[in-house]
């Protein structure tokens, strides 16, 4: 199950790369806001789609319990979800939710991330794959991919690099997690029944090129 907010280019990745694993299967895709563009990627996919409308958290909340109740997915995937979740969801979700994050947490938790890295002075910037906590974007972190910040660059050009190599790393991460190569237990994320570093699966690039070549010739008239 995929909840998302925006343009929904992660679940357009996700959506495609289905066909590519063959490992999971998305069951639905709910969003917060009715005129989503990720809404589209999914009925042109002919998955089924649900709107969590409402003022309040709590009306929504209530109508992502119901969801989550009535199909019982694996797996709950955050792509670009832009409401916090409440200690009441987190609680029932920290084992079988992720999230994407375009920052290398713990740099950057929250909004405008890539404005922020420009602000700074640092020399690497990318994206994070993390299960959820009560804590905003602070849960066990499972994999990062990086790339140099190659300055002149305008946040949205960076945005767009960023978003690149999330469609890389996510679907990946979601294969992995579906064939149990990922688990979480105690807080601690495993690979293939060996403890992750607390920063997560490390992925450049470069690396991530080599690994998805699928999506390389989009991803390399992006840098
Ligand atoms: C992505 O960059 C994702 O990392 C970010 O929103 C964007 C959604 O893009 N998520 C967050 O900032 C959550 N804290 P998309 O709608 O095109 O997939």
């Amino acid at each position: 199950m995929i909840l998302l907010s925006g343009a929904g280019s992660n679940c357009a990745a996700i959506l495609a790369a289905q066909a590519q694993f063959k490992s999971f299967k998305v069951c639905a895709v709910l969003s917060d806001t009715v005129t989503a563009g990720g809404l589209e990627f999914a009925r042109a996919a002919r998955i089924p789609t649900y709107s969590l409308p409402g003022p309040t958290q709590h009306i929504r909340e209530t109508a992502l319990l119901h969801y989550i109740e009535q199909l019982k997915p694996d797996l709950i995937v955050l792509a670009g979800y832009m409401r916090i979740l409440s200690s009441n969801i987190t609680q029932h979700l920290t084992q079988n939710c992720l999230n994407i994050h375009p920052s290398l947490l713990p740099h950057y938790p929250g909004l405008k991330t890539h404005q922020r890295v420009l602000a700074s002075n640092h020399q690497q910037h990318g994206c994070s794959v993390h299960f959820i906590n009560e804590s905003l974007d602070a849960g066990p972190l499972i994999a990062q991919a990086s790339l140099p910040l190659q300055r002149p660059i305008t946040a949205t050009q960076l945005a767009q690099q960023v978003k690149a190599l999330e469609h890389l790393l996510y679907p990946k991460i979601i294969h992995w997690c579906a064939t149990q190569r990922i688990r979480l237990k105690a807080q601690t994320v495993y690979f293939d029944h060996q403890p992750v570093p607390a920063t997560g699966l490390q992925f450049t690039l470069d690396t991530m090129i080599k690994k998805c070549s699928k999506s390389i010739d989009s991803f390399k008239s992006l840098i």
